[in-house]
């Protein structure tokens, strides 16, 4: 019997994994499960598809949510267009404009950092050596070009500023110190208070531009939620279709807090892409990025009409390779109405709620250089890019157009930042901004086992405006 043709006769394709599976069934059975994948107007048959399940439960965690449906409120949110590069990126790649972006990128970051050194004024480092001083106790701001461990035992720092360069030593007698300094990076840009010993600044604090203490989150009086979910990865053998349309028939049904979710954000790779790494035609159920997109219209479209979402773009997605990313073009997917799509990053304020948009691009050189993260738990390396006001704290390790303004500058103090990309799952709140890493509905790639990756499929975060409280749902249950 060939298996193949009796798909294809009705339409459907079958994964290599899924025809394996099938040419050890009885005809009868084979013909069975086609006829049933027929009733449910399937295209593409993965192994998830032909193989029986097992007992799958979607953990609807209780919440306070009162029975009214977000439906019978109308949408509040703003879209900060200034801070997105869709339709604006003006770089030519000249040297001199990788020169502006650092230069824009210190000033910014400098700005934040005065306002937080306020005893007494920083002094440049021109002004330091110039000057000669010795053992008197300075403030300055700089960026960090090197930094490596002497022969006794101490951490030195090369370090710059627009005037002139110099050296941060720490010492490891000051244990919080030193462990604290070990989490610098190349071109953290950071304030350091400190002694003047033969030309260096020895270190007694170091200060990050970081986010305030006073932050505080406004509930809104109406029960709406918002929720999270990235990394989808339509097009990929591994991604989860069964699993996603379950996340939307749950929207459509709308019971319990399915019901009062309003927003929906997406952190990038919508679509795995075609031609994003070598031989990943042979990952790819879809090799054709518009047939990608087109059937993340056809999830959207099904998606209730009184949901407004957003969409940005990753690594994966067809655009620009280089951050800041524009919008998913529109020749590629185009809607009207409730469905946005912009830039990477992207900044939107739901209700009360500034949000940042990330894909996360970043977050594995963050992971690689600060010693204490993982990758099982996304949301920490999280906080250490919003701790240090930078999308891409670490210059070359994912690259980076040299735009007139640098649009990877947090600004701005948001209120949730979500990011997607680790494709796990995790929460966090740090000084009373949520972190929110999505996880993914693609099953784990041969690249993330190397890696000792654990994804978390199949995991939507759900955030209750009203109540403040922040709750995961999982329709996959580990697998
Ligand atoms: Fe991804």
């Amino acid at each position: 019997m060939d298996i193949t043709k009796l798909f294809l006769k009705h339409n459907m394709r079958l994964t290599p994994e899924a025809e394996e599976y099938l040419r050890h069934l009885s005809e009868e059975k084979i013909k069975e499960i086609a006829l049933s994948l027929i009733e449910k107007n399937k295209i593409f048959v993965s192994l998830d598809d032909v193989k029986p399940k097992k007992e799958k439960k979607v953990v609807v965690i209780r919440s306070s949510f009162k029975d009214v449906p977000a439906r019978e409120y109308s949408s509040s949110f703003k879209i900060y267009e200034d801070k997105d590069i869709t339709g604006k990126s003006r770089a030519s790649g000249k040297f001199e404009d990788f020169v502006e972006l650092i230069r824009d990128r210190f000033r910014r970051t400098s700005s934040i950092l005065r306002n937080k050194i306020t005893n007494y004024q920083t002094l440049t480092l021109k002004k330091i050596n110039d000057s000669h001083m010795e053992n008197e106790k300075v403030k300055v701001i700089v960026i960090v070009s090197n930094k490596r461990m002497t022969k006794k035992g101490n951490m030195l720092l090369d370090v710059e500023d627009e005037t002139d360069t110099g050296r941060i030593l720490i010492l490891p007698s000051d244990q919080r110190l030193f462990n604290e300094a070990n989490t610098i990076t190349y071109d953290a840009i950071i304030g350091v208070e400190g002694t003047v010993y033969k030309g260096m600044v020895i270190a007694d604090r170091i200060v990050w531009p970081d986010i305030p203490f006073n932050h505080k989150l406004k509930p809104i009086d109406e029960p709406m939620s918002i929720m999270y979910l990235s990394d989808t990865h339509i097009g990929s053998k591994l991604f989860l279709d069964n699993i996603f349309q379950e996340v939307i028939d749950w929207l459509k049904k709308g019971e319990g807090i399915a019901g009062n979710i309003k927003y929906v954000c997406f952190a990038g790779d919508i679509v795995d892409g075609v031609g994003i790494y070598p031989k990943q035609e042979n990952e790819l159920v879809i090799k054709d990025i518009y047939e990608q997109y087109e059937i993340f219209r056809k999830y959207l479209e099904q998606f209730p009409d009184y949901i407004e979402a957003f969409v940005i773009p990753g690594n994966h997605d067809a655009v620009r390779r280089a951050q800041p990313q524009p919008r998913i073009p529109k020749e590629l997917i185009n809607m009207n109405g409730n469905v946005h799509f912009l830039g990477d990053p992207a900044w939107i304020k739901i209700e009360n709620f500034l949000h940042l948009l990330y894909h996360g691009d970043a977050l594995d050189s963050v992971i690689a250089s600060i010693p204490g993260l993982d990758y099982k738990q996304p949301e920490r390396a999280m906080v250490e890019v919003v701790k240090r006001r930078h999308l891409s704290p670490i210059y070359g390790t994912n690259p980076i157009v040299p735009e007139k303004k640098d649009y990877l500058m947090i600004d701005e103090v948001p209120d949730i930042v979500n990011m997607g990309h680790l494709h796990r799952n995790g929460v966090t709140k740090y000084r009373d901004v949520y972190h929110i890493c999505s996880g993914t509905f693609q099953l784990k790639t041969e690249y993330q086992a190397k890696f000792g990756h654990v994804p978390t499929p199949g995991v939507v975060t759900v955030f209750d405006m009203k109540s403040l409280n922040i709750k995961n749902v999982d329709f996959y249950e580990g697998g």
